[in-house]
């Protein structure tokens, strides 16, 4: 392995000692703004200090590579990579004052899974994302790297959940309870926030009363939606099937092992007659 990615000067004093003369990739910091699910903070750093990490690691003896930067997860404003690219040329120009040839950047994952609400394609992503770095970087442009996750898989996968009991807590409570026999612990933790707010169809038909969604454990943050407003038709009873939609990413792998007695949950992989999953 010789690409490393880095934000800190502890880690690059790693790389440098374990790796001597590997490439180096270093991370900026994003603010998330517009993304359902942001990673912000806790990773990458501001431009100035990875000017700095950048020169430190030349004389280090480490061949600076390039620059990424993580948007957001399930970002729905496009804009926000004409931002951070705008940031990795300024960095690329700076380090160039240096001697420094800065070769590659990374503009990591962000792009959409189709959840409740609407987004644009892929597609239109990767045309308006090319069309900054173009604007940017003119004819002499970096390599480039993605690293999409959701929006490779999170389409693909159907949790198939079960009602186990409907609740009206007094009589003059509008909304009904209704608990599934999966919730924040059992995979769907990307509702934390009400973030992720994944498509979700009853088996049956029948006139559709607005709910609150729980999950099935003793913790009482294991509730799915209280705020935005999901519908049930009004024939469901417990042991009703419900399906949940573009679960396919960050979900079993969030799952617990049984916590509450609950299984961690389990993933059935469907082929077709080409072998293909
Ligand atoms: C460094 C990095 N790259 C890529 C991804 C994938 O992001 P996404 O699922 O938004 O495409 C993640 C997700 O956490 C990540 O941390």
């Amino acid at each position: 392995m010789r690409l490393f990615a880095t934000d800190s000067e502890n880690d690059l004093m790693n790389i440098a000692e374990n790796a001597p003369g590997a490439k180096i990739f270093f991370r900026i910091l994003t603010e998330g703004t517009g993304a359902d699910w942001p990673l912000s903070r806790k990773f990458g750093s501001h431009p100035d200090t990875i000017y700095h990490l950048i020169l430190q690691s030349a004389e280090m003896g480490l061949n600076p590579w390039g620059i990424s930067f993580h948007v957001g997860s399930q970002q729905r404003d496009i804009g926000q990579w004409d931002d951070a690219v705008a940031r990795c040329k300024y960095l690329f120009d700076a380090v160039a004052e240096e001697g420094i040839e800065l070769k590659m950047i990374n503009i990591g994952g962000g792009f959409p899974a189709n959840y409740v609400d609407p987004t644009f394609s892929v597609k239109e992503y990767t045309d308006e994302i090319l069309r900054f770095i173009e604007e940017d970087f003119g004819d002499h442009l970096p390599d480039i790297i993605l690293e999409p996750g959701r929006s490779l898989v999170g389409d693909a996968g159907i949790i198939v959940a079960e009602v186990i009991n409907l609740s009206r807590k007094s009589k003059n409570n509008l909304y009904q309870w209704v608990y599934l026999d999966i919730g924040k612990f059992g995979g769907m933790i990307e509702t934390i926030d009400e973030s992720i707010k994944f498509p979700i169809y009853f088996e049956k038909e029948g006139l559709a009363e607005e709910i609150i969604l729980a999950g099935p454990t003793c913790d009482s943050m294991d509730i799915l939606y209280e705020h935005y407003r999901y519908h049930m038709p009004d024939s469901v009873v417990p042991g009703d099937k419900v399906y949940i939609f573009t679960t396919g990413a960050y979900t079993q792998s969030y799952s617990s092992v049984n916590f509450n007695g609950f299984p961690p949950l389990q993933a059935v992989i469907y082929r077709d007659n080409q072998g293909d999953e």
